[in-house]
């Protein structure tokens, strides 16, 4: 797929997925080897990967969160990095990003999950499962596989209204 094909195509699927069709490993794989590639702060390649696709942790994970996308997902990525590190959000937010692209390059939908991680209640026991060492934290699950219901697109304004040339000329909406 063309990369601006690619890039018209993601979206983030917030309804359910398709439990029952996997994403075969060598495909998650890929996806975190373009996360890897994203840039990083001074190249220091700080975020961290845990491809969970065994059905035993996969349920267990599952479990500590309520949120349809991540309990029907048939694999999830999730993103951590030490937050003491300069710069950890946007490393993190960048090597999602990726992700993301390469998911739907690869036909998949995918999302980008960070909210309820948000709250230690729900990081705390998704990090025990998956074995994170106390200076790595939980930051995003990306959710990675085929709808089993269609979820929303959402539009993008126009470019007169995000962007000008030259000189900060953004028709203003808000
Ligand atoms: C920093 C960031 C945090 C986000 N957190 C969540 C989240 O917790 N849950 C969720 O469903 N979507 C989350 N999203 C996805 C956004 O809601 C989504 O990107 C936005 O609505 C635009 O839709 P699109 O990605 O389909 O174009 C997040 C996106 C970003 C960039």
């Amino acid at each position: 797929m063309d990369f601006f094909d690619v890039v018209a195509r993601r979206y983030c699927h917030k309804a359910a997925f398709d439990p029952t069709r996997e994403v075969p490993a060598e495909h998650l794989r890929r996806l975190v080897e373009v996360g890897m590639a994203a840039p990083s702060a001074g190249n220091g390649q700080a975020p961290e990967f845990v491809i969970v696709n065994d059905p035993e942790i996969l349920a267990r994970v599952k479990e500590t969160i309520d949120n349809v996308p991540l309990k029907t997902a048939p694999a999830w990525i999730v993103i951590a990095i030490d937050p003491a590190r300069g710069c950890y959000l946007e490393d993190y937010a960048v090597a999602t990003a990726h992700v993301l692209l390469a998911a739907t390059a690869l036909g998949y939908c995918c999302g980008w999950v960070d909210g309820p991680f948000l709250d230690d209640a729900v990081r705390g026991p998704a990090s025990e499962i998956l074995g994170l060492p106390d200076d790595r934290r939980l930051m995003v699950a990306v959710p990675v596989g085929f709808p089993g219901e269609e979820g929303p697109r959402r539009p993008k304004k126009p470019f007169e209204q995000r962007a000008s040339w030259n000189r900060y000329a953004v028709e203003r909406t808000g």
